[in-house]
């Protein structure tokens, strides 16, 4: 868009930041080079990793239609219920504002529907953006969940529509308001950043411009960079992209020393007076998780400026598997990984954290590492087994593998599965899922597509009611236990998505297991085009 590089232009000659002369055709990334070959007999593929399959197997067309049908379903109700509210409750056909009313569903739900090719809902989305007041809210905003959902929906739309999907809006001025929307809600909360360290505060109070806490947490600081960035490099503003690898940083080298108790794997809470940690104590799930995740990814999204998180990224992996790897005494051949406060390990795992293996499948296939690949494939079992496990086929929330903090009511359970349930909820949530999708992109094996359908058939089954999809208090109950009425917007922009993802035809934008990707999946599953030179990459490396 040349209005906004131009303007990006004289942001960075006013701003004094110097310009990096990087242009799209000096970057070492391999280009896509056309859908993979299917493995010859008796031919060893590259690092043992065998290519995807050409054509997917013939029950994926209908897999990929019921899927299709739930997202239908699911904004249906939503929309006659809810919009332009945040979610849908379904039972009481009634709408929630979880994220400052701003109707997050409908900003979420945006690159699922364009991928599924839904191209009515893309037009009710695409009329409400440009109406949204980010000004306007009752509520503490959440710099994580704002910039993951609505900045990284926004983000993720605005590449699909000038890249390849570009055939499907005729409006080009409901493209244009995708990234101007995005800039004005960037704008809005980048006040996050004027702490004494330049951490951010997470917990904002717009109307009297105000940050809450005295810390943050190691994900909702870490997990910024890819759509700050990404925001950076579509409008030439540098600024996105400074504030953002100035809090990234202080957890890229750590201090004080002690909360990093395992080279690469760091504690949990930052004080944003100092930008020091406060603690040691962290893991993979929720509250440090996507730390690492995007670690890896910025490295995807561009492995020139990123190549310092790339060697953060190794130094955790390596990390996880010589320190966290954990075997349950009753199932030896699972394997979880364990959290910790220091040095001391805690046998404990999550719904949340069951993204590790898509993950370390990722970090394997782009760095050309088997040993990476194979382990991620090894978390990916360990996470099946939690779905396997339950009376619903959907894992919990929590789970832990400790023989002696087992409940006399699950010691059965326990002998039998490996581990037991500590929080039998299930929210909607998408990791499990999301890791098969990268174990079928970079093994092309057939199993992982099996599992994610089994997967989707009991979610469909347990947590369909009313007019959509609803969280539930008891995987391991025949029928959920009850439903908590609330239908997450990450339904949408995510287990929909990898659902459908993994069932679905070759597509420039789905993961290649060899590792030359073209788009990098946000945390909340919203694929972001890698860099190829836009705006100049004027942001520094970090
Ligand atoms: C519907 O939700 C709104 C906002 O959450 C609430 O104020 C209202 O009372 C609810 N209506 C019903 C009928 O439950
Ligand atoms: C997308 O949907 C439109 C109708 O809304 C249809 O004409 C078109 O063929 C579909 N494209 C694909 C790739 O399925
Ligand atoms: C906040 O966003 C609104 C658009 O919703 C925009 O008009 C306003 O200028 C933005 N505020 C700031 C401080 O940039
Ligand atoms: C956006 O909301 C703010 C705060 O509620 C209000 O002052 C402003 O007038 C609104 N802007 C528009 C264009 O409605
Ligand atoms: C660049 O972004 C910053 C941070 O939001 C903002 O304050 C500034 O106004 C933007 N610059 C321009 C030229 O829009
Ligand atoms: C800002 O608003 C919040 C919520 O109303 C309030 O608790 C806080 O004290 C205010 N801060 C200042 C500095 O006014
Ligand atoms: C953060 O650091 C400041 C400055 O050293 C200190 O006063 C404050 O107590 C610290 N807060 C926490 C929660 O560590
Ligand atoms: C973690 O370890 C620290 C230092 O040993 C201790 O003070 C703290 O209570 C522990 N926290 C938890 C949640 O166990
Ligand atoms: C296992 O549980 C026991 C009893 O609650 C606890 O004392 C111990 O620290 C736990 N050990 C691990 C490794 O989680
Ligand atoms: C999903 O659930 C609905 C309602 O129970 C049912 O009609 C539909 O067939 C289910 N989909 C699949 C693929 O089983
Ligand atoms: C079941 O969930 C509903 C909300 O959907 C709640 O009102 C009700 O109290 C719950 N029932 C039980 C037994 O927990």
């Amino acid at each position: 868009m040349v209005r906004l590089a131009v303007f990006g232009l004289l942001a960075a000659v006013a701003s004094g930041f110097p310009s990096n002369t990087l242009s799209s055709g000096e970057k070492g990334r391999r280009q896509y080079e056309g859908p993979p070959r299917p493995p010859q007999p008796h031919e060893t593929p590259p690092y043992g990793i065998p290519p995807p399959y050409e054509t997917p197997p013939p029950v994926a067309p209908l897999r990929a239609q019921a899927v299709v049908d739930a997202f239908k379903v699911s904004w249906d109700g939503y929309y006659e219920y809810a919009f332009p509210m945040d979610e849908l409750m379904p039972v009481s056909n009634n709408g929630s504002n979880s994220r400052n009313g701003w109707g997050a569903s409908a900003i979420d739900a945006l690159s699922t529907a364009l991928l599924m090719n839904q191209t009515t809902t893309v037009h009710q989305m695409l009329t409400y953006i440009p109406t949204i007041n980010w000004t306007s809210t009752d509520s503490t905003v959440s710099l994580f969940e704002t910039t993951i959902r609505y900045l990284g929906g926004l983000l993720s739309a605005y590449d699909l529509l000038t890249g390849p999907l570009v055939h499907l809006v005729d409006n080009t001025e409901h493209v244009d308001a995708l990234l101007t929307q995005a800039m004005h809600l960037a704008n809005n909360l980048s006040y996050a950043f004027e702490t004494p360290s330049g951490v951010p505060w997470n917990n904002l109070i717009f109307s009297n411009r105000t940050g809450q806490g005295a810390t943050n947490g190691l994900a909702t600081v870490g997990t910024l960079i890819l759509e700050w960035v990404r925001l950076s490099d579509l409008t030439g503003n540098t600024t996105y992209a400074n504030l953002v690898q100035r809090a990234e940083s202080y957890l890229l080298s750590p201090s004080p020393s002690s909360s990093e108790p395992f080279p690469g794997l760091v504690g949990s809470s930052i004080n944003v007076t100092t930008g020091l940690f406060t603690n040691a104590r962290g893991g993979w799930g929720g509250g440090t998780d996507s730390f690492y995740e995007y670690l890896i990814k910025m490295y995807v999204y561009d492995d020139h400026r990123y190549e310092m998180l790339k060697d953060r990224w190794i130094m955790a992996a390596d990390s996880s598997i010589k320190y966290l790897a954990s075997r349950p005494v009753t199932r030896q051949h699972l394997t979880f990984l364990a959290r910790y406060n220091g040095t001391e390990l805690i046998l404990e795992s999550s719904h949340l954290a069951c993204f590790h293996g898509g993950n370390f499948i990722l970090g394997g296939t782009v760095l050309e590492r088997q040993d990476y690949v194979d382990f991620g494939l090894e978390l990916v079992r360990g996470c099946h087994a939690t779905y396997t496990a339950t009376a619903t086929g959907i894992g919990p929330e929590a789970f832990s593998w400790n023989a002696s903090s087992v409940p006399t009511d699950q010691l059965d359970f326990f002998h039998r599965n490996g581990f037991y349930i500590k929080d039998a909820g299930y929210q909607l949530r998408p990791e499990v899922i999301e890791s098969y999708y990268y174990a079928y992109r970079a093994t092309g094996d057939a199993k992982y597509q099996d599992w994610a359908w089994d997967a989707f058939l009991a979610i469909n089954a347990t947590t369909r009611v009313g007019s959509g999809y609803s969280s539930i208090e008891d995987v391991d109950v025949v029928g959920g236990g009850n439903f908590t009425d609330f239908q997450e917007s990450f339904w949408f922009a995510e287990v929909l998505k990898y659902s459908y993802l993994i069932q679905a035809g070759e597509a420039e934008w789905q993961v290649v297991g060899q590792g030359n990707n073209e788009w990098v999946f946000n945390t909340e599953a919203h694929p972001v085009k890698v860099f190829g030179g836009e705006g100049g990459g004027r942001a520094g490396r970090l």
